[in-house]
């Protein structure tokens, strides 16, 4: 293993924030998590990088996970189980599953970061999440040196939630992931834009692959592309209120958007709030918030992830004094 001392994590996060690492090493085997338990006390994994705030230098090792490839488990004559390596790129998943007509994770096309990320928050788009699609999770737990399979319940999947930002937190190592997809597939179009875009995109018949392209074209038209302008997708979650409370909004803010969770609870695009609050399109300096989509904060060059971390408490704070709605943050803060 090379394991590498004070190098720039700036390649490794979409943010493209510029803080060292005091020790550095890509995982390309699996075999090489036993030696690396011994290494460290601290350890933090990077996959893709796409949904970290660098606030400070990171102390201890920094494991880049690189264990890709994508397998069939088995299959019957409606489902396939696939086992994706963690440090498999998302969208490839993606990409395999469309060319072979399986469905479930074509709303979920073009996502950046790993196959690892996809559990450990859940990750959803357009009406679908992760969950509804993995089987289980097969992880390497640090202190017990040994690989662990859990299956979708024991996950405790929510909404960009799971077990693993909680009980297990820094803990484990997640390793593959397999993932149910059905050749039968039931599509998913309820989602507002994708609608639409398969009609201007003059798709009569509907498959996973017209879907995921509608979705990729309408994600391109909105969020930005990290390898142009530095960010990590939604910056905050969608809130969730109860029903009284987005009654008395809705009379003062009848435009409101508003998404029904429960008989009780409506969630809300924080998006909107920031930008009622004026945050749209806002820079200084280097750091900003994106112009077409306020939940995303962005990083034009050479911003420092503190600032960034400075302008999401200022939004949270705007936010809170003018709704009353406190955001939650939607990033991993390091
Ligand atoms: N809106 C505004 N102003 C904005 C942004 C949004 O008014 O600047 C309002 C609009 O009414 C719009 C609604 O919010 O119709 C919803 O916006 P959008 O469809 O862009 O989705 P979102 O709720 O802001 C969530 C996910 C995204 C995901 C999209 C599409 C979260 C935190 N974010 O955003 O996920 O791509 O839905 O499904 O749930 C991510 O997690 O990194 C991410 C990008």
């Amino acid at each position: 293993m090379h394991l590498q001392q004070n190098i720039s994590l700036r390649p490794y996060n979409t943010f493209g924030i510029d803080v060292p690492a005091e020790f550095f090493t890509e995982l390309n085997d699996i075999d090489a998590l036993e030696e690396l338990t011994e290494l460290a006390q601290q350890k933090h994994i990077i996959g893709g990088g796409s949904n970290i705030l660098l606030t400070q230098p990171v102390k201890g090792l920094v494991i880049h996970n690189k264990l890709n490839g994508i397998t069939l488990e088995k299959e019957n004559d409606t489902h396939v189980w696939l086992r994706a390596q963690s440090g498999e790129i998302w969208h490839n998943l993606v990409l395999y599953a469309i060319n072979n007509g399986w469905g479930g994770i074509e709303n979920l096309a073009l996502i950046p970061g790993t196959v690892g990320a996809a559990p450990m928050q859940n990750i959803g788009a357009y009406g679908v999440e992760a969950r509804s699609a993995i089987e289980s999770v097969t992880f390497w737990y640090w202190n017990e040196r040994t690989l662990l399979t859990y299956n979708n319940r024991e996950c405790s999947f929510g909404y960009r939630d799971s077990i693993f930002k909680h009980r297990l937190k820094d803990k484990v190592f997640i390793a593959s992931v397999v993932f149910k997809l059905s050749k039968q597939p039931q599509y998913n179009t309820t989602y507002g834009a994708i609608k639409q875009e398969l009609e201007d995109m003059g798709v009569n018949e509907l498959s996973v692959k017209a879907i995921a392209y509608a979705v990729m074209n309408i994600r391109r038209s909105k969020l930005p592309d990290p390898a142009v302008i530095g960010n990590a997708g939604s910056f905050f979650k969608n809130p969730t209120i109860p029903i009284a409370a987005y009654q008395r909004l809705h009379s003062r803010h009848p435009t409101i958007p508003s998404y029904p969770v429960s008989k009780t609870l409506i969630k809300i695009p924080a998006g909107w709030l920031i930008e009622q609050c004026g945050w749209k399109g806002y820079r200084a300096g280097d750091m900003g918030v994106h112009t077409k989509q306020a939940l995303v904060l962005v990083n034009y060059a050479d911003a420092k992830g503190s600032e960034i971390w400075k302008l999401s408490g200022d939004i949270l704070n705007s936010v809170k004094e003018q709704f009353g709605i406190e955001l939650e943050r939607e990033v991993q803060v390091w």
